[in-house]
């Protein structure tokens, strides 16, 4: 990465060129980051069953459940999103066996109890009483979430204090989890250094998780150009921008009827 100061024009530029995030979709980021000690598709694909009914909460753009969906009987997405519905109807392709419905974490509505095999959240809200309602006795969550500590540097620059509410979002989670009985098969954490590599990155990025808790819904070159420069001194080197990933694992399993 060039590290030099980017003008308010030049940031500008970049940020119409990299255009706005499809779904929940990051591939087109250069990014590097230190070993992790687990990938969350491997993790949930040596859980699943060929016979399993899966749901996804706050799916996105059903990138992640439909790359499982060879592993699985039938799968449904939510996401209170309709945008993100359009992209994950559109994303859907030959999975026939995948349906992506509107509901928030909060209010399955759609959804019959003791119906799911398996539920799954990554990066979206969990909601204890409603994800046990809709799972079959004996069957299992996993969740991997954003950890409180996620892009430090970031959060700083920005000024958005977004700890705490991971933290809150987590611990209710597991209390609500022991409440009713769930089991924990294993729970992780890891905080590992993250380079985004290039200023494209950086800007598609921000851009991309504006009001996502590390950085600010008024996110824009204009207000913070000045906060990409300093970022990118400060932290920048070859290797691209630093920052840090810590994220969070709960596999837990309902009891048997
Ligand atoms: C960070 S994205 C993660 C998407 C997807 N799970 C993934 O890992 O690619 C968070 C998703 O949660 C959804 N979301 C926001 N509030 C929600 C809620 N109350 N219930 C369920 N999903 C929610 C958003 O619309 C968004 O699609």
């Amino acid at each position: 990465m060039e590290l030099r100061e980017y003008t308010e024009k030049e940031l500008q530029v970049i940020a119409d060129e990299v255009g706005e995030r499809q779904g929940w979709d990051f591939s087109r980021m250069s990014t590097e980051r230190e070993p992790v000690p687990w990938d969350y598709i491997d993790v949930v694909s040596r859980f699943l069953r060929p016979t399993d009914m899966v749901l996804d909460v706050g799916t996105g753009g059903g990138e992640r459940l439909l790359s499982l969906a060879d592993r699985y009987r039938r799968a449904v997405g939510v996401d209170p999103d309709p945008e993100m519905l359009r992209v994950a109807r559109g994303n859907a392709g030959r999975h026939s066996n995948v349906r992506f419905l509107l509901a928030p974490a909060e209010r399955l509505e759609p959804l019959d109890d003791g119906a799911f095999d398996v539920v799954l959240t990554r990066h979206a809200p969990a909601f204890v009483p409603e994800l046990d309602r809709v799972t079959k006795a004996g069957g299992l969550f996993i969740c991997q979430g954003v950890g409180s500590r996620n892009m430090a540097n970031v959060r700083r620059a920005f000024n958005t204090s977004s700890e705490a509410l991971y933290v809150d979002a987590y611990q209710t989670m597991l209390s609500d989890l022991a409440a009713r009985g769930w089991r924990l098969v294993a729970e992780g954490h890891y905080d590992v250094c993250y380079w985004v590599k290039d200023v494209p990155s950086i800007v598609f990025w921000f851009q991309a998780i504006a009001g996502a808790n590390e950085v600010p819904g008024e996110f824009s070159i204009a207000k913070h150009y000045g906060v990409i420069n300093a970022l990118i001194q400060r932290f920048g080197s070859d290797l691209g921008l630093e920052t840090n990933e810590h994220r969070t694992l709960v596999i837990a399993r309902k009891p048997d009827a």
